[in-house]
This record gives C-alpha cells, structure tokens and sequence, in this order.
C-alpha cells in the first residue's frame, strides 16, 4: 500500500511590525486548511514582537531566524508556499534589492527561483509607503509573481480601534493550492 503524501509546508514569515503580536491567528488558520507550518522570524522580530514560546508550541517546531552551522541538517523540508505577515516597510525593500543578509530574506530571495506561491500581507504607516523606493519595491516583487493583500497601516480610526488584520487574507492570496 502507498503512504499517502505527506500535508503541504508553509513557511510563514514573521517581521517586526506590532501587529505581529497577532500571528498565531495565521498559523491556527494554515493548520485548519491542511498545511504544516513553520515560522522563519527576522532578527528583530525575535526580539519580543510576538510570543514565540506560543508559536512554536503551535507549530511543533523551533522558530528560525539564524542560519544553521553547516553540518546540521536543514529543520523545515522545503517549502510549497511562503507567506510573510506581516510584512515590513524594510524587508519588502531588501527583499526586492536581492539582500539576503538574514535567513528570513534569504529565504524570501530564494523563494522566486524555486517557483513557489508568495503571499504577503504588509504592514506599512502611509508616511513610510509614500516612499518611493517602496513603491519600487512592490512593482519589482509583483512582476516576479508575489502576490500582495491590500495596504494596511495600522493606524487607528476615529474611535481608537484598529481595523482587522485579516490574516487568514495570506491564505486566500494562495488559492487554489495546488494550482490547477
Ligand atoms: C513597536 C514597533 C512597531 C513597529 N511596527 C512597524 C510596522 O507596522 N511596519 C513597519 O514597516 N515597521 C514597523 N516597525 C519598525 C521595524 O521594526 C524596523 O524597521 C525593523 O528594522 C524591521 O526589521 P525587519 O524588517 O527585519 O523585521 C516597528 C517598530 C516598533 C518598535
């Protein structure tokens, strides 16, 4: 008899913008529509952005930020999509650049030559959007086929409350997976 395939693996990754707070939401999602997850955190992001003891208690798996030492072997399997939310003014800019000087962009850089879906969710204040680089930096991404959720600025409303994230939106940037 044959086994039968293994669930999809999502790799989320996770920037440091305060919203972050939220992305266990993300992954409870991911898992109820069949994926496996595991959560590629940028540096900054580690440092207390969101509950990372949660995450991984979710996940069933370390959080990655830093590279592994060579001899170790790699701690996610490949990747068959990638979603990064929330997703910050500076990563989408490095990202779009080529920089791969954290395992988080390296992994974003890599993600376009090994054609796999992208869905980002960013989360960028209009003062820093009105950047011209970033605006660069979408087009760049969309013309290598990342696809993007509507602006979000986390500013709040007339009355104080943020509007929500929609998370499960990453998801949805996603369908139909596999894409047939
Ligand atoms: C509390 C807090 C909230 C932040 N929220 C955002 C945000 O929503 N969007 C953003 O682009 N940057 C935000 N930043 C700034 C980023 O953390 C900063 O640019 C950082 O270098 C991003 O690193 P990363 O892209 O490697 O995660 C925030 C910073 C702090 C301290």
């Amino acid at each position: 008899m044959t086994e039968p395939a293994p669930e999809p693996f999502l790799y989320v990754v996770v920037c440091a913008a305060g919203i972050a707070a939220g992305v266990d939401e993300l992954i409870a999602a991911a898992q109820g529509r069949g994926w496996r997850v595991g959560v590629i955190a940028t540096p900054v992001a580690m440092g207390g952005f969101f509950d990372t003891a949660a995450v991984e208690a979710r996940t069933g798996r370390s959080i990655r930020s830093a590279w592994r030492t060579p001899g170790d072997p790699r701690p996610f399997p490949p990747p068959d999509a990638v979603v990064v939310a929330p997703a910050t003014f500076n990563t989408v800019n490095k990202w779009a650049a080529g920089t791969a000087d954290t395992l988080a962009l390296a992994t974003l850089c890599e993600s376009y030559g090994l054609g796999v879906p992208v869905a980002v969710l960013p989360c960028v204040g209009g003062a820093l959007a009105a950047h011209p680089a970033y605006q660069e930096s979408l087009a760049r991404l969309r013309g290598m086929g990342v696809r993007f959720g509507e602006p979000y600025t986390a500013e709040p409303a007339a009355d104080g409350t943020r509007p929500d994230f929609g998370w499960a939106r990453a998801l949805d940037l996603l369908e139909p997976f596999p894409a047939g």
